[in-house]
């Protein structure tokens, strides 16, 4: 028998080396290189990844007929719209995103909403009694979705080769191994290997597949950063575990813009898409409280209106605490510095809270203003009016700085029924709205609007 080849990877970045090494050369990590046996047995390859060898020849460009590649949709708006417009024939999604997100959940509900295919389900994780309990939930079922529990390759094939799916999903990736190599599953070359077979499959016989895989703590996508590459198309799954909301990224799609993303909300019966996230971001009052503030921010290329809360105290320990949920910290020291130095409001001896409203995290920084209002509305304990908004970025000197899309962030407040919105000066001069129903206030320093709003 012949002597077993072994190869070290690391865990992180997929480098490989003939020998162990502490520090990865390649991404700079520690401690990731593990021993993987590769020894490649030469067995043949399944013959629904070789139909393409034979007949495969160069074309002209304008020999390619795109018509034949058209998108088909999901069945479900928000990805639709993540993926650019919805499945293009022969990709490969990857979908990423911590345990209990709801990846399984998506991808469930998307399958059987797509009634007009043959779906193939292929779960190493879940037995089919979990799957069908899970879809009874979301109260969703279908003639042409099928389970399969499985976690080799080859006999995925098989099925496939039997059933001839429209469209196959696989959850997860990590699951997954090939006889073609003798690692165990979840490995490095594991992972590469199945997602090459499945990279080819999709791209002989045009079929869109879309893989789930799960992510490390530190957010990567577990192992498989050479699976970004791979793949045509990357979605991030990601939310707050203690609030409903979920938003789909796409990181890499070489079908359309990365910009876009989908909002969903996890209820009692599946993922609901939000088509109207600002609406549930704000928070209800009756009555106006001091420390609120409302920011037009993007999400991508959606305007989205938030909450910011803030809470200003005397420190009644030694230190003052500064705390931000959904905001950059350093940010938020950085806002308190300029207006500590340049507007000399005493905020060195206090503590400050911050937080987005949601769950939601935000690094847009034309939500600067609305920060520094809130922060200065619970400082001197007046509220702001409840139809008031802001949009714009807070610079080190204390000027207020323009900021992008200022248009569709107007455009956004102004359908919410906000009545004054308040933006840099400098945004004046691109503005192009028909006599607006919105109040656009344009400032310049910090303490424009501190007049402007506290007197
Ligand atoms: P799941 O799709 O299993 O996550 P992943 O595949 O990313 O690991 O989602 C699991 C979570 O979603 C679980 O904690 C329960 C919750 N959930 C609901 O709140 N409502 C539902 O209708 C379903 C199906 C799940
Ligand atoms: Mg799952």
């Amino acid at each position: 028998m012949a002597k077993t080849k072994t190869l070290f990877f690391c865990q992180n970045c997929g480098a490989q080396s003939g020998k162990w090494i502490g520090n990865c050369p390649s991404c700079g990590e520690w401690n990731t290189y593990v021993e993987e046996i590769i020894q490649k047995e030469d067995k043949a390859l399944h013959p629904i990844l070789k139909q393409a060898k034979e007949n495969n020849k160069a074309h002209l460009i304008n020999e390619i007929d795109l018509k034949s590649d058209k998108r088909d949709s999901t069945s479900n708006k928000e990805l639709d719209r993540v993926l650019g417009g919805g499945m293009v024939p022969g990709s490969l999604v990857l979908i990423g995103g911590e345990p209990g997100i709801g990846k399984s959940t998506l991808m469930l509900q998307v399958a059987l909403k797509m009634k007009n295919k043959k779906v193939l389900y292929v779960s190493g994780e879940e037995s089919g009694q979990q799957i069908k309990m899970r879809a009874d939930r979301i109260k969703l079922s279908s003639d042409s979705f099928f389970i399969l529990t499985e976690t080799l390759t080859q006999n995925v094939f098989r099925q496939i080769e039997h059933i001839e799916p429209d469209v196959v999903i696989i959850d997860s990736i990590q699951t997954l191994h090939t006889d073609y190599i003798e690692s165990s599953a979840g490995s490095i070359s594991q992972i590469r290997e199945c997602a090459a077979e499945m990279q080819k499959y999709s791209k002989v016989n045009h079929i869109p597949v879309f893989l789930i895989g799960h992510i490390t703590k530190d957010g990567a996508l577990a192992g498989p950063k050479i699976l970004e590459h791979m793949v045509d198309t990357v979605l991030q799954f990601e939310g707050e575990r203690n609030y409903g909301y979920r938003i789909l990224r796409s990181i890499k799609n070489r079908f359309g813009s990365t910009s876009e993303l989908g909002i969903y909300e996890m209820q009692s019966t599946g993922l609901h898409e939000v088509e109207n996230p600002s609406e549930i971001l704000i928070s209800q009052r009756d009555e106006d409280v001091s420390g609120v503030a409302i920011a037009s921010t993007m999400e991508g290329l959606r305007p989205i209106m938030i909450e910011i809360q803030a809470l200003v105290s005397t420190a009644a320990y030694g230190t003052p605490q500064r705390s931000s949920t959904g905001f950059d910290l350093r940010r938020l020291s950085m806002l308190l510095a300029v207006l500590e130095k340049r507007s000399g409001f005493k905020l060195g001896i206090k503590d400050v809270f911050l937080n987005i409203a949601g769950g939601i995290k935000v690094d847009d920084p034309a939500i600067d203003l609305a920060v520094i209002s809130a922060i200065l509305s619970s400082s001197e304990d007046i509220p702001i009016e409840q139809k008031v908004c802001f949009a714009a970025e807070v610079g080190l000197s204390g000027e207020i700085r323009s900021v992008n899309r200022i248009e569709q962030r107007i455009h956004e407040a102004e359908k919410l029924g906000f009545e004054q919105i308040f933006i840099s000066k400098y945004n004046l001069k691109g503005i192009d709205l028909k006599n607006p129903q919105i109040t656009i206030t344009p400032v310049k320093k910090i303490e424009d609007v501190f007049r402007l709003l506290f007197g």
